[in-house]
């Protein structure tokens, strides 16, 4: 429960995620991987957390398996106190709407036929959050919401035709489309340059202050998640190891992970976290 006693957005108990052995042609009986080892997490409404380990320790893994696209082996996974496995057709519709994915490359997330007009008002009609005749009037706001032209030349553009940045806001707003409560950013700006990885970066500094939007923000630099939220979890090998205010762990890691990616983000790390 969070402090207000609302469950939580969305929460892991005690999940754990194994792989089969990669390929058809592993030795038999080799042991596959162990994504997730008991992880418990909790996502509260309004609250922005940040997820950070080195690649393989399993983020990735724990955002599919709080979106629901992942079953998991053992523990379980709750939208609002609910069991994700329990929940009715109209239920899940609603958790689908309400806890968005944004992934690393939006290449690979967002249909290379579709032109920008239409991949952002796809959730709308979708799960009927407008009627058509309101549509163009959403994805010009959504657009604008983001930092992008909604002129009808823009419009038209289709992925190849954007640069990464774009193409990672257009994302972000079809995510932000149905109004959610949660957003599930795994690796939002690893893919970006440096310099509109800054920008893209103050976009989501300013979503946060929108009231009640939850966002876990995945990266594998503590320094970058330091500045987005307010509590980090730091995991290695399917465990969390570690979470606490990011200025803590900034300041004094407890555990050698995370002093791993303290010292990884070097300089970074030396800028004041939020408040
Ligand atoms: N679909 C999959 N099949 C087999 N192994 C996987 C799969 N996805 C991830 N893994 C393995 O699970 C572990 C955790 O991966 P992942 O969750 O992607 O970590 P991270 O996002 O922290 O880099 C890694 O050892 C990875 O190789
Ligand atoms: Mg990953």
């Amino acid at each position: 429960m969070g402090e207000d006693g609302r469950p939580p957005l969305v929460a892991a108990a005690g999940v754990t995620r194994r792989y089969p052995p990669r390929g058809g042609n592993g030795r038999p009986g080799a042991a596959g991987v162990t994504a997730l080892d008991g992880v418990s997490f909790e996502l509260g409404l309004g609250e922005v957390v940040g997820l950070v380990g080195r690649s393989g320790a399993g983020k990735s893994t724990l955002a599919r398996v709080l979106i629901g696209l992942e079953p998991v082996d053992a523990g379980e996974v709750r939208y609002e106190g609910s069991r994700l496995d329990s929940l009715d057709a109209a239920a899940r519709q609603r958790f689908r709407a309400d806890v968005q994915p944004v992934f690393q490359d939006p290449f690979n997330a967002l249909d290379p036929r579709q032109a920008v007009g239409a991949i952002v008002a796809e959730p709308l009609a979708i799960h009927r959050v407008a009627p058509r005749r309101e549509r163009g009037a959403l994805v010009a706001r959504l657009l604008a919401d983001v930092g992008l032209p909604c002129d009808a030349a823009f419009l038209r553009r289709r992925p190849h035709e954007l640069s990464g940045g774009e193409r990672q806001r257009v994302a972000l707003a079809r995510a932000l489309a149905c109004e959610p409560r949660g957003l599930i950013l795994d690796e939002p700006v690893s893919a970006l340059d440096a310099s509109v990885r800054g920008q893209v970066l103050n976009l989501l500094l300013g979503m946060r202050e929108r009231r009640s939007l939850a966002m876990l923000v995945i990266a594998h630099d503590i320094a970058l998640v330091a500045r987005l939220c307010q509590r980090v979890v730091v995991m290695a090998v399917g465990r969390v190891v570690e979470q606490g205010p990011a200025a803590t762990l900034l300041a004094s890691p407890a555990s050698a992970p995370t002093r791993e990616l303290v010292a990884a983000a070097g300089w970074l790390a030396q800028l004041p976290a939020p408040e």
